[in-house]
């Protein structure tokens, strides 16, 4: 089975939101066009990449509150009440909280 990755989005329609990151008391704004894993890793947050395309499953963290958009292609409907890949995922909402 070939696994091939979702095909990106154009960031036109992506809107600005707050990263909020429960246990570290931090918020973060992730701009249309940058990524969680991005913005975390600006912030000194360790976070492991590796295909930053949602195939691996290597950032997938969990998300305890809003509502992620999840554009990856590695975590099940019943894994994605819980995780989210921060590689390419976004939110629907102003607001994103991981348990980061
Ligand atoms: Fe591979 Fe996010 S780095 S799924």
């Amino acid at each position: 089975m070939q696994i091939t990755a979702p095909a990106p989005l154009s960031c036109a329609s992506e809107h600005a939101f707050e990263l909020v990151l429960a246990r570290s008391q931090l918020r973060l704004r992730v701009a249309p066009g940058e990524s969680m894993a991005d913005v975390l890793q600006l912030a000194g947050i360790a976070i492991d990449t590796l295909c930053e395309q949602g195939v691996c499953g290597t950032c997938v963290t969990r998300w305890l509150d809003g509502a992620p958009e999840h554009r990856d292609s590695c975590l099940s409907a019943e894994e994605r009440r819980t995780h989210v890949a921060v590689c390419c995922a976004r939110s629907h909402g102003p607001a994103l909280t991981l348990d980061l």
